[in-house]
């Protein structure tokens, strides 16, 4: 399965793959990120946007907004949930924009979907061609490092007459640049069950390497991966808020 196959097949059942995640409280810390750290300006992009719930909330803060994803359902889904923002179905490794933004946004860890370092770099090249100056671009990161291969998280979700149990982890194999997602979908309706399985290839990186590759580009702060405060990165958590300000 392609990376962008399984949201296609489950893009009507991904907010409820990703019922647990705070949006609001990620979206307001970004605002918060934005206002320290920004240009003040109000033109925003998300990178792999998905279904578009960090655009809603950014949106309802006074963002100008726009989403960028490779997958179409995704993004009519995102049209919906959000008529005022910009659409478009690029790859955020090549991406083009009409005009430049002040702030660009990829969550849940999908800057990680550019799958090679090379891919990464040119991500990382494009975001900065496509800020003002003195813009944002904000994500959150895994450092491959950190990995461990046996802890997984999974929740339970009940739709209609369907319950779902989601469950994903990382896999590292402890070398090279390639890391895995792994996404497990259990669907139960009328004692029937139907499993997804998946293993989407992410580029691996520490952070010490990522800090190497945006450094032409930004200036680099690395925070706690914490909603509630921001606080400067404790040096040893193997996830990670990264905002980089244009150069
Ligand atoms: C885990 S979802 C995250 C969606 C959203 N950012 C969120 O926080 O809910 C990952 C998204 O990345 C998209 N994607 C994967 N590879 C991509 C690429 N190279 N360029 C743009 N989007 C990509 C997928 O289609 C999917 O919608």
């Amino acid at each position: 399965m392609t990376a962008t196959a399984l949201y296609t097949d489950l893009s009507g059942y991904y907010d409820l793959m990703c019922a647990d995640i705070n949006y609001q409280a990620q979206s307001d810390t970004v605002h918060r990120i934005d206002q320290f750290f920004g240009n003040g300006g109000k033109r925003h992009l998300d990178l792999a946007c998905g279904t578009g719930p960090h655009i809603r909330f950014l949106l309802d803060l006074g963002y100008q907004s726009a989403g960028l994803d490779l997958n179409q359902p995704m993004l009519e889904l995102a049209q919906q949930r959000c008529p005022e923002a910009d659409f478009s179905c690029q790859n955020m490794c090549e991406f083009q924009l009409s005009q430049p933004v002040d702030l660009i946004t990829c969550f849940l860890y999908s800057l990680h979907y550019s799958q090679t370092i090379a891919g990464l770099t040119a991500c990382i090249r494009q975001a900065h061609l496509a800020l003002n100056p003195g813009g944002v671009f904000c994500f959150n990161a895994v450092d491959k490092s950190q990995i461990d291969n046996a802890s997984v998280v999974s929740h339970q979700a009940q739709h209609a007459n369907s319950k779902f149990i989601f469950t994903s982890g990382w896999f590292y194999p402890g070398q090279g640049e390639l890391q895995q997602l792994r996404l497990r979908i259990e669907k139960t309706e009328n004692d029937q069950t139907e499993v997804w399985q998946d293993a989407h290839p992410m580029v691996a990186v520490t952070f010490a390497e990522l800090q190497q590759l945006l450094a032409p580009y930004f200036d680099v702060q690395i925070l706690q991966h914490d909603y509630d405060k921001l606080v400067a990165w404790d040096g040893s958590a193997g996830n990670a808020l990264f905002v980089c300000v244009k150069h």
